[in-house]
């Protein structure tokens, strides 16, 4: 029903999600929209039409994080319409890779203008309104990179860091005003954030050789053996449906564990596990920065990744598609446990299906509590 002045009276909860034309924002966009929530998504590209199936869909505006006038628009459409918008969801970003030396001050700039820059432009936007209103809530999608640095993702994991301080310092800001904010820190996911991914100039011609190979292959390889989005847009739904999310949310265990380890472990124990996830398997043989998926936009070798990303040069159990069974049996969690035990920490750090007790050191004990206690804590 149309108000006097053109808003729209619905008494069901408005959403905005950036970044909604793939990945986690698509798929939080179209869970929301099928739980009955009114939602207007983002991208680069939107033109104002409904997207999404149907039960499920929802209107795409267009939206560039650098572009404030864009930025404003989108916001400033939807205020138009509804006059508030409850949630708002930050989910567009994309990333680069490449050692820091590696790495000029303008494409670090573009890496936070995008990530951490881009959700300040819409927070300018979005919050007078929810103040005004006297609530709203504020998800901000960040990364386990925020506690786990990666390396070769150093301006990425920088951005995401950022990100979080500024989440924690707008929850204490903005709770006189009703309006809650929390960041979701999603691991590896399956989606089109690995085709996008930019390599920095200078790392085309790395002097960092092996080391740079492997933990790009090692990025790519998890990422597309990663978490279907979906996954991640429960996490987003369900913080929403919350009386008081926590600051951070960081729905795998696996993270969780690893957060605990990365507060309780020597912060250089803590680096051997990093080193043993990205930098001690070297690739297939052949596979060079010519097969890797963000690499292709360089060499000519496009074919469309939608949806359908492979891993040239990778087959069998390590491959796309491979049986997802347990992170602790199998790559990141494997590596994780072994180096784990090398530091003295026994146990198979993560591995749910082998029930608690099976292998499960006192440490790792400490840290599923632990974990356990800061799943809904900041
Ligand atoms: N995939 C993972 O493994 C993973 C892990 C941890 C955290 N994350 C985080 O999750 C978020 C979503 O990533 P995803 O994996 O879902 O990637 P994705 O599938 O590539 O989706 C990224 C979305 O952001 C939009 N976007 C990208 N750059 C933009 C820009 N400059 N301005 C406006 N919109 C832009 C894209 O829309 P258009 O291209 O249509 O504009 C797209 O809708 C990111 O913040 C990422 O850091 C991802």
């Amino acid at each position: 029903m149309d108000g006097s002045d053109g808003i729209i009276m619905d008494s069901r909860q408005i959403v905005l999600v950036t970044g909604a034309s793939s990945g986690i924002g698509k798929a939080a966009a179209e869970l929301f929209a099928k739980s009955g929530y009114v939602v207007y998504g983002t991208s680069r590209h939107g033109r104002y039409e409904t997207i999404g199936p149907q039960g499920a869909a929802f209107t795409l505006l267009p939206m560039t994080l650098q572009d404030e006038t864009t930025v404003q628009a989108a916001v400033k459409y939807v205020l138009s319409r509804h006059s508030r918008i409850d949630i708002l969801v930050n989910a567009a970003g994309s990333g680069i890779a490449g050692a820091v030396e590696e790495t000029s001050a303008d494409e670090a700039r573009e890496q936070f203008d995008v990530l951490f820059f881009g959700n300040v432009r819409v927070l300018n936007y979005v919050l007078p309104a929810m103040r005004a209103a006297g609530r709203g809530l504020v998800i901000n999608v960040g990364s386990v990179a925020s506690f786990f640095p990666l390396p070769f993702q150093g301006m990425y994991s920088a951005a995401k860091v950022a990100l979080f301080s500024m989440t924690c310092a707008l929850r204490v800001e903005m709770k006189p005003f009703g309006v809650k904010c929390c960041q979701i820190e999603p691991g590896d996911a399956k989606t089109n954030f690995t085709a996008r991914r930019v390599l920095t100039k200078k790392s085309r011609n790395t002097a960092y050789g092996a080391s740079f190979l492997r933990a790009l292959y090692e990025i790519e390889r998890s990422e597309m053996a990663g978490k279907d989005p979906a996954h991640y847009a429960e996490a987003i739904v369900k913080a929403a449906r919350m009386k008081n999310p926590p600051a951070r949310i960081c729905p795998d265990f696996q993270y969780r564990a690893l957060r605990v380890f990365s507060s309780i472990l020597p912060w250089r124990a803590f680096e051997k596990v990093i080193a043993a996830m990205y930098l001690t398997k070297d690739p297939p043989h052949g596979w060079d920065l010519k097969h890797c998926i963000g690499g292709q936009q360089y060499y000519g070798r496009i074919e469309s990744h939608h949806g359908t990303a492979q891993l040239p040069c990778i087959s069998g159990p390590s491959g796309v598609g491979r049986d997802h069974r347990s992170a602790a049996q199998s790559g990141h969690g494997r590596a994780v446990s072994d180096e784990l035990s090398a530091v003295g920490v026994s146990g198979d750090a993560g591995s749910r299906e082998k029930g608690r007790d099976v292998g499960a050191g006192h440490l790792l004990e400490h840290a599923e509590k632990s974990a356990a206690r800061h799943t809904d804590h900041g």
